[in-house]
């Protein structure tokens, strides 16, 4: 494999000038780092050392440098240092690149061996770790420096690092343990540092040079560590207190342009500044997977998952390419497509209960579809919602009877009851109060509690749930169903979130329920927006145009409703989830993270403050205060806490891309934010907490 070790190095340093010129010994800092590379390409023709550094004319004077060791010294780009290397690459026919920070004096030949080996076999990226900072290696193909440029503007690239320049790809890790390793830092950045580099060359035996295990302990022992200027308190608090701001400034920075621009500074209130602590990414580049990254590159095992509408994982290949697929035939045509008659019945044979189906975009406009098609079926106004689920549509149907009506007339607020969750009296009183009134009654099936049946007569989410709903029992929701058929109201079963989740036919198979209308969306095409209302074909034909002389009704009408690529997203979707063991996937993870979850809070001491509720398959925590109060505070705290280990857990959401090693992940970072909370439970909260406490999406006030 043509591979170059490329020398990073550039006359223009501020806080050492002329660095790589500066002599060590007999030699120049530069040379000693030729010198310990040479030999890997030693007998290997297809191995190069090169000096990569900018075209600016001040790097003039490394080209002695180059000369006396008999390698060639490129100049590429002045600024874009991966775009310098794809220079390099392209100019010399390369199919593998080590990349060495010239400041690395003591870079390790072994490492950089293990890098070749490692890119020869195969892998994409690499990387060693373990070693004394500045003497890891890592490297990456050709292959994948092209694929990364391709992906990234040029801004991107300039602003910021190689992680994240490479994030799209998984590096082998080649891993060292050697004692000390942390004490040593081994690169040219202060005076200092010549200090330390110039005891080494000097000082160091040859044999002890070649070795890094040896060469490490020598530092150590000899106490030539202290000579560097990691050894400077001043430096590393200056480090880590700049970069720290830096990030502060970057985040807040996006912030004030996205509410300059955005009305909540997001286009779902759920994604708000209010709902997250302050040291919370404000903005989101992209996810792969599990995860996803901010802009600046740093990495969050993502618990939010795009409010719940990737239930594979962000950009799941075959996914993705099915969208592509419909994109290319054209995305949006101007009759029905054939994709839209796949989905749509694929939808109808998949769900028990539907016999048609009419897609849209959003679940809002589904949701309010189905209002409608009761309305006009029953031909009454009044809609019954139930109170414990939070969110059903943008429209003033929903969004008046919560506590954010302005805006909405009088007249519609009214239209809008509730009715608890678990309480059939309730419901029944409702019914009694307003008689023949109600078009329909609309809920989830399950949120944070399970129906009550007799199986399950305390509405427990957790445990066997099959075993607590046996097929052909009653329970809750089946009561709901059958007053709804005894007063002629129309029963709508949001699906949103518990639809391709609970199982591939919904949670009403789940339950044995036979609602009239379902409305679909969030997870059914993994990110892409679809959503759907579909029922029986009675009350869905309302909307048809093929039966003459019929009153119409003008059911969901959208220019995007079909397009093409959600379309083929969803068809998608639907197949991974039957290829692969999704939702036992679902209910197995659900189960771990709840066991999680609940014994790293027993083990933080905290296990009287912390509590699991919803069901395995979408959990959710509370913590509690003193006084056994649901707090705002706590959670912020944990979710700030959280954020430092990367996991960003707004509430939990997770697919079938979280697997073992996302649990680890958890566990790690759980454990560590639950010890936090434990101290502040003692301290108060008010001492750990970097800025606000999370405030609920639907307040009055700001
Ligand atoms: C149960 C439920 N129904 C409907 C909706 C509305 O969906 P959308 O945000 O796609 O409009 C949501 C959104 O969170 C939801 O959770």
């Amino acid at each position: 494999m043509k591979t170059g070790i490329l020398i990073n190095a550039r006359l223009g340093s501020k806080r050492l000038p002329d660095k790589h010129l500066q002599s060590i010994g007999k030699g120049t800092a530069l040379a000693h780092l030729i010198i310990r590379l040479v030999p890997l390409a030693a007998n290997r023709k297809d191995i190069r050392i090169f000096i990569a550094t900018g075209s600016e004319q001040e790097n003039a004077p490394l080209q002695a440098i180059a000369q006396a060791a008999g390698i060639e010294l490129f100049y590429g780009d002045a600024d874009n240092i991966p775009l310098r290397h794809h220079q390099l690459v392209q100019r010399f026919g390369l199919a593998a690149i080590v990349s060495v920070d010239g400041d690395d004096l003591l870079s390790s030949p072994t490492a950089c061996q293990a890098i070749i080996d490692a890119l020869e076999n195969g892998a994409p990226l690499a990387r060693t770790e373990g070693l004394p900072f500045g003497m890891n290696a890592w490297g990456y193909t050709a292959k994948t420096l092209a694929e990364a440029i391709n992906s990234l503007s040029t801004n991107t690239m300039l602003e910021t690092g190689w992680g994240r320049i490479f994030s799209q790809f998984t590096p082998t890790v080649i891993t060292y343990s050697i004692s000390n390793s942390d004490a040593v830092r081994a690169t040219l950045d202060y005076p200092e540092d010549l200090e330390f580099f110039r005891a080494v060359f000097t000082k160091c035996p040859t044999d002890i040079l070649k070795d890094d295990r040896a060469l490490t302990a020598w530092i150590y022992a000899e106490g030539i560590y202290k000579l560097s200027s990691s050894r400077h308190e001043e430096y590393w608090n200056n480090f880590t207190q700049e970069k720290a701001k830096e990030d502060r400034q970057l985040n807040e920075n996006y912030s004030k342009r996205l509410h300059a621009v955005i009305p909540g500074g997001a286009h779902t209130y759920s994604r708000g500044d209010d709902q997250y602590p302050a040291n919370a990414p404000a903005i989101l580049e992209r996810g792969k997977g599990a995860y996803s990254w901010s802009p600046a590159g740093e990495k969050f095992l993502d618990y939010g998952m795009a409010l719940r509408a990737v239930n594979i994982g962000y950009a799941e290949p075959c996914i993705n390419e099915a969208a592509i697929r419909q994109i290319e035939k054209g995305n949006n045509l101007t009759r029905a497509s054939t994709i839209e008659l796949e989905a749509a019945e694929l939808l109808v044979s998949l769900i028990d209960s539907v016999d048609m189906v009419k897609f849209t975009k959003n679940g809002s406009t589904a949701t309010s579809a189905a209002v409608k098609l009761a309305r006009a079926y029953t031909g009454r106004d009044l809609i019954a919602r139930c109170a414990q689920h939070p969110f059903f549509s943008y429209d003033d149907w929903f969004i008046g009877s919560t506590a954010i009506p302005k805006g909405i007339p009088r007249n519609i607020i009214e239209q809008t009851k509730s009715f608890n969750y678990n309480d059939i009296v309730s419901l029944e009183k409702l019914i009694a109060e307003y008689p023949d009134q109600f078009a329909c009654v609309i809920m989830e099936p399950v949120s944070l509690e399970c129906p009550i049946s007799p199986g399950n007569p305390q509405a427990q989410g957790f445990g066997d749930l099959k075993a607590k709903y046996p097929k052909g029992s009653t329970n809750f929701l089946k009561e709901v169903e059958v007053l709804c058929k005894k007063h002629g109201i129309i029963f709508i079963l949001d699906e949103m979130i518990t639809g391709f989740r609970w199982g591939l036919k919904g949670a009403q198979e789940f339950f044995g329920l036979d609602p009239d209308i379902s409305t679909f969306g969030k997870a059914m095409a993994n990110g892409f927006s679809v959503a759907g209302v579909a029922g029986k074909r009675d009350i869905m034909k309302l909307g048809s145009t093929d039966t003459p002389g019929t009153e119409r009704v003008f059911l969901l009408s959208t220019t995007h409703g079909a397009e093409m690529s959600g379309l083929g997203a969803f068809v998608e979707t639907v197949k991974f989830m039957q290829r692969e063991k999704v939702i036992e996937h679902f209910w197995d993870y659900g189960q771990k993270i709840v066991a999680l979850m609940e014994t790293c809070a027993l083990e933080a001491g905290i296990g009287n403050h912390f509590k699991m509720i919803g069901t395995a398959i979408i959990p959710a925590f509370v913590f509690l205060d003193e006084s056994n109060t649901a707090s705002l505070p706590l959670r912020t705290l944990f979710l700030q806490e959280l954020i430092k280990a990367g996991i960003l857990m707004p509430w939990i959401s997770f697919t079938y891309r979280h697997g073992e090693a996302e649990l680890a992940l958890t566990r790690q970072g759980v454990l560590k934010a639950m010890e936090v909370v434990k101290k502040a439970l003692t301290d108060g909260v008010d001492r750990y907490l970097a800025g606000p406490a999370v405030k609920p999406v639907f307040r009055r006030f700001n």
